[in-house]
């Protein structure tokens, strides 16, 4: 596929990978991602921002001799990670006079990563601009999107964000803008969930700092461009400042039917007091989809038999990740049957001290549940739906 035009000498020319499906050996893919790369032909100098990942930099190469590009000026590095950063050494070494725009920490990491002759570096302060000619590019400080030393990317004449990570999703298309507004969101929500929640303040932060931008197209590094910058505006608003919805997520594990039971009968009962329950079987759940459910609950409840005295070990590695993702939560509880000796729920409660939360008392039963197991569930949904109307827990 071919470069393409984006704005009058602005070409996107970066890279589609479809069959990506794990991310930093981690994280779920289920619709690949792309690593989005773009160039600036000013009337004097040339920039490229950010590069692809690695396997992929014959791609990038590819457009750039397509377009007839035989001297980079400025190679724009808005963030260290290798998916962006890791074509950098192949690119300096094709465009030998390019020196490497970035963040004094940007800097220190890429010199780290790729030890990257220092004389290479231009870097910049916030707010900073560099001119191409016809064309202004200012450099906005971004700390955390995910990493502390990222930054954002504006082109001024022609009111284009490259924001790198924000924004993005993994999302495999030959669609340049967003087309189907659902399957962006739910991609887009997916990578803040896993991998930008934890750092919701400083999102909250740098969607201030952009309100004093005016912006027609947002560029990101993964995924499909905006030309209606608005609509991913808003859902991270919602995302980062909303408070939680009426909305429990319950992540859990059966092991042989009675931790089943017990998930069956309090779902019922928190659906029956009005309360929206998001379920994930952790055999078998994309635990993208549980992060994604965390972004907007007000209440996490774990299901979990009891393992060598502790959780079940796909329990714990959900709670170890809640713990890590530092959602919205308000409230946490653990439901869950042992045999013969349980630790499980001092265990988890020692899991999760990122989770400025209260915990409800939970409900452990020994064995397979019965009549006064089930009054006990009941009991912590009513509990749940009475919290949640005290603290006026918006509607889900
Ligand atoms: Fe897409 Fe933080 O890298």
């Amino acid at each position: 596929m071919k470069s393409r035009e984006i704005r009058p000498s602005v070409y996107s020319v970066g890279a589609i990978d479809w069959d990506r499906r794990l991310f930093d050996e981690l994280i779920p893919l289920p619709d690949g991602t792309s690593y989005n790369s773009y160039l600036i032909k000013g009337s004097g100098k040339v920039a490229l921002i950010d590069t692809v990942d690695p396997p992929m930099g014959g791609v990038l190469l590819n457009h750039l001799n397509k377009l007839g590009i035989e001297n980079i000026d400025y190679v724009i590095a808005n963030h260290a990670e290798q998916d962006h950063s890791g074509s950098l050494p192949r690119i300096l070494g094709a465009y030998p006079n390019a020196r490497l725009i970035t963040t004094p920490k940007c800097k220190m990491m890429l010199i780290d990563l790729f030890m990257i002759p220092e004389e290479k570096f231009i870097t910049v302060n916030d707010k900073e601009t560099i001119s191409l000619g016809d064309k202004t590019l200012e450099f906005i400080y971004a700390p955390w999107v995910h990493w502390p030393e990222t930054m954002l990317t504006y082109l001024r004449e022609d009111k284009v964000l490259f924001p790198c990570d924000l924004f993005g999703s993994h999302l495999a298309t030959t669609d340049l803008y967003v087309t189907d507004e659902g399957q962006v969101y739910e991609a887009a929500k997916r990578y803040y969930a896993e991998i930008m929640m934890p750092f919701g303040t400083s999102i909250q932060k740098h969607l201030e700092k952009l309100k004093d931008y005016e912006i027609d197209i947002i560029a990101p590094s993964h995924g499909p461009m905006y030309d209606k910058p608005s609509f991913i505006l808003e859902a991270y608003r919602s995302w980062v400042f909303d408070p939680p919805r009426n909305i429990v997520v319950l992540p859990y594990i059966s092991m042989h039917g009675s931790t089943q039971k017990m998930v069956e009968h309090f779902v019922g009962a928190l659906v029956e007091r009005g309360v929206t329950v998001k379920q994930f079987d952790l055999a078998a759940t994309d635990i993208g989809k549980l992060a994604m459910a965390l972004v907007d609950a007000a209440t996490m409840i774990i299901g979990t038999p009891t393992v060598l005295i502790g959780p079940h070990p796909n329990v714990a590695y959900a709670a170890f990740l809640a713990n890590a993702l530092r959602p919205k939560l308000q409230f946490v509880s653990i439901i869950g049957s042992y045999s013969w000796g349980s630790k499980a729920v001092e265990q988890l409660n020692g899991m999760i001290p990122n989770l400025k939360v209260e915990v409800l008392e939970p409900v452990i039963v020994k064995g397979f549940p019965r009549e006064a197991d089930f009054k006990a569930l009941d009991r912590l949904a009513g509990e749940i739906s009475n919290k949640h109307k005290e603290h006026n827990i918006i509607e889900s």
